[in-house]
């Protein structure tokens, strides 16, 4: 059976953690929630590059309101540990004035990167920032965050799979693994 199965990246191993059809449920709810509470906002979704890729294209798909996608990129992250050395936002290209504004993150851990993130939205002049994320770890988180939108909320452990990699490897694995100790 799949949930038995060890996957080798790189130098470490890992072992099954959340189904693919655990996040499904969750991204499901997530989408039922915005196409409810953001009907009227015609939101920008700013999917956040890499590790969202996977997330925001399940959840895009649910969305049936109007809106507008777009991706950015920032940098924070070195191997196993938050370094929260986020650099500055690549990419965005929209007027975002006025515009009801929702990130899609893959993870927030310490938070440093969502902070970093919003102080330079709030920069542009947006009308509203949301915040949804497919996974939160509440015990890694190092700054207070409004996460409006979260998937599942999981312990402080290494995660890989659905978008989200080691080293760069991973990303394209179905289901999330976490590293076997
Ligand atoms: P934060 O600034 O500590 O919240 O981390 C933000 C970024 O670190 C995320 O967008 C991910 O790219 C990466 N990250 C955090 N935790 C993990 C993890 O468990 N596995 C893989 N990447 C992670």
């Amino acid at each position: 059976m799949t949930m038995s199965r060890l996957v080798t990246i790189k130098d470490r191993q890992f072992k099954p953690y959340i189904s693919k059809k655990k996040m499904e449920l969750a991204v499901k709810s997530i989408a039922s929630a915005m196409n409810r509470d953001l009907k009227k906002e015609c939101p920008v979704f700013l999917v956040v590059l890499n590790g969202s890729f996977m997330f925001a294209s399940d959840l895009l798909k649910e969305i049936t309101i109007p809106c507008e996608i777009s991706f950015i990129k920032v940098a924070s992250y070195v191997g196993t540990s938050s370094t929260g050395n986020v650099t500055e936002l690549i990419g965005l290209s929209e007027d975002l004035t006025d515009r009801t504004v929702v990130i899609v993150e893959d993870i927030v851990d310490s938070g440093l990167t969502m902070q970093r993130l919003l102080a330079l939205l709030k920069t542009k002049k947006v009308k509203k920032i949301k915040i949804a994320t497919a996974l939160f770890k509440p015990k890694a988180c190092k700054v207070k965050l409004k996460l409006d939108y979260v998937g599942i909320e999981i312990p402080n452990d290494f995660v890989v799979g659905y978008g989200l990699d080691y080293q760069g490897f991973g990303r394209n694995l179905k289901q999330l693994y976490v590293l076997a100790k």
